[in-house]
């Protein structure tokens, strides 16, 4: 296994459209162990294929033991709304306000191509909702407000030149 790079904004990478797994081979299960390894080894409760680079629909989720692996995920049915406080691994040391669905029904396949529909709710569909927008290029920052948003790109551009 090896702990790879995840890229912060603003790398233009993470604004390339993923697309659909289509094998389920050992490629992708070492993709997804090495996926799992960096997100720990970031103390993150969820990671998308596209911060580490890799524009595919493949998402791994470690949040207090409940443990998925999604490929392929879709939202098909969303519910209410809550407003907290959230970070990503791609804006490190960032945490914003997010509004986010409560309630969300998702259509996934799993590492072996088995397919799956749930209903998740609380902040596990807060970080479901989360990783599958960073499979649509859409991030964090996107949720706030434009003046907040102005803010914090400009922070992350300086932040990312002074590196
Ligand atoms: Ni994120």
């Amino acid at each position: 296994m090896a702990v790879l790079e995840v890229l912060v904004y603003p790398n233009t990478a993470l604004r390339q459209e993923a697309i659909c797994v289509s094998e389920f081979d050992d490629k992708l299960k070492k993709l997804i162990n090495d996926m799992r390894e960096t997100m720990y080894a970031a103390n993150g409760v969820g990671l998308a294929a596209p911060q580490v680079g890799i524009p595919q629909k493949l998402v791994v989720i470690d949040w207090n033991g409940n443990r998925y692996v999604l490929v392929n995920p879709r939202i098909v049915e969303q519910e209410g709304e809550e407003r907290r406080e959230e970070g990503c691994l791609s804006f490190p040391g960032i945490y914003e306000e997010v509004a986010r669905p409560e309630k969300i029904r998702v259509l996934y396949q799993d590492e072996n191509g088995d397919e799956h529909d749930e209903t998740i709710e609380g902040f596990l569909a807060r970080v479901f909702a989360h990783e599958i927008d960073h499979l649509e290029c859409k991030l964090m920052i996107d949720h706030l407000s434009p003046l907040k948003r102005t803010f914090l790109r400009k922070k992350m551009e300086r932040k990312a030149k002074s590196a």
